[in-house]
């Protein structure tokens, strides 16, 4: 049985919250808001309460969790070393989407770091997360609160579609604001390498401590350094072709490609921006169409992605048309997603 509450952040129940916290003393999972997608949290202290996370999740166990603190104090047990860049960057973006990799002590068991000698950790913006680690007193391991591979959940509803009957509680605390996870940042490589990228954006992390990497992997379709992003992610049930194109020639492109395989009678999505809508309203009418955003804002489509995918398969889509972004800023966390629920496999030109 899963018990599913509604919380109002700006009014939060404190019966609720303290529920939560001691089921995740007691051992137990519980999904909970964050600032970015709703996590599957346990105990991190507690090995028994984190093999329930892969349990529900259906997670391999070789895939390393993230600890998420209520203060950056809590951290000290934790790491075995903490360097001035790290400071300078807890105290920039916590709380906040950024999660920090250092050398792991002896206390975090290794079903969290999946065999690792390091941990990630990072200290949520969500004021329903923050009060259930302060309640809990205990650091928090939770992934994305969805079935391993699905898209990350924005809203508590996508919680309940995926682990109903598999967990005791779900706290639904609204939409996320980011829309996509945080940033993954290795702090034990010199210079550091961003593993994931996320709400914190490249630029952002270079404006404080200067020279940052990311993995090539990112770019190239190598075995990535983050054991995590080797497996399929954020994949609906409905195939996904992103459509690539200048502004000059997205339009027909979507045009050409959608009027060639409607033909084969399956049921197609396109998922665009604002600018690219307005022009095919001259030219298509599509069965299924909804907007990103406009292409400028980022946030926003960052906000809508995961959701707009599960709608798709809510809605029986059988193809998913879905148009690239720029990849500058939160774009690049935007289109890793956006390739790894379509297998990397994009329509040019
Ligand atoms: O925004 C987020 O980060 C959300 C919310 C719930 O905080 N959490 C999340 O967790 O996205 P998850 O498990 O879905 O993704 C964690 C990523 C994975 O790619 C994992 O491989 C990587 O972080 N990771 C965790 N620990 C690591 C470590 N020690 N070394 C390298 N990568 C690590
Ligand atoms: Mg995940």
């Amino acid at each position: 049985q899963t018990e599913y509450i509604k919380l109002d952040p700006e009014h939060m129940d404190k019966a609720a919250l303290k529920k939560g916290a001691l089921l995740l003393r007691q051992g137990e999972v519980v999904a909970f808001p964050t600032e970015t997608v709703y996590g599957l949290g346990a105990n991190a202290l507690d090995p028994a309460g984190v093999d329930k996370i892969f349990l529900a999740k259906g997670r391999p166990g070789d895939n390393p969790l993230i600890v998420h603190v209520a203060h950056p104090d809590q951290l000290k047990p934790l790491v075995t070393e903490i360097s001035s860049g790290a400071y300078a960057l807890m105290e920039r973006f916590w709380p906040g989407p950024l999660t920090l990799i250092f050398p792991k002590s002896t206390l975090v068991p290794s079903n969290v770091t999946g065999g690792l000698n390091t941990v990630a950790l990072r200290m949520p913006g969500h004021p329903v997360a923050l009060a259930l680690l302060q309640e809990a007193g205990v650091p928090v391991a939770a992934p994305s609160a969805n079935l391993s591979g699905k898209p990350s959940p924005t809203v508590g509803e996508h919680v309940w579609t995926d682990l109903m009957g598999k967990i005791p509680l779900i706290l639904d605390g609204g939409e996320t604001q980011y829309g996509v996870e945080s940033t993954v940042l290795d702090l034990t490589t010199t210079p550091p390498m961003i593993l994931r990228p996320g709400g914190v954006t490249l630029e952002e992390i270079q404006e404080v401590i200067g020279e940052v990497r990311q993995d090539p992997a990112l770019k190239a379709n190598q075995p990535p350094r983050s054991p995590g992003m080797k497996y399929t992610h954020y994949a609906p049930e409905a195939e996904v072709l992103i459509m690539e194109g200048s502004e000059q020639e997205i339009t027909s492109l979507i045009v050409n490609h959608y009027q060639r395989l409607v033909k084969t009678g399956q049921k197609i999505a396109l998922l665009v921006s604002e600018e690219t809508a307005r022009e095919l309203e001259h030219q298509l009418v599509p069965d299924y169409l909804e907007i990103l955003g406009p292409r400028k804002n980022l946030s926003l489509v960052a906000h809508r992605l995961f959701s707009a995918l599960r709608h798709a398969d809510f809605h029986g889509v059988d193809l998913i048309l879905i148009e690239a972004f720029s990849d500058q800023g939160l774009g690049a966390a935007v289109m890793n997603r956006m390739r790894k629920a379509a297998g990397n496999k994009v329509l040019k030109s």
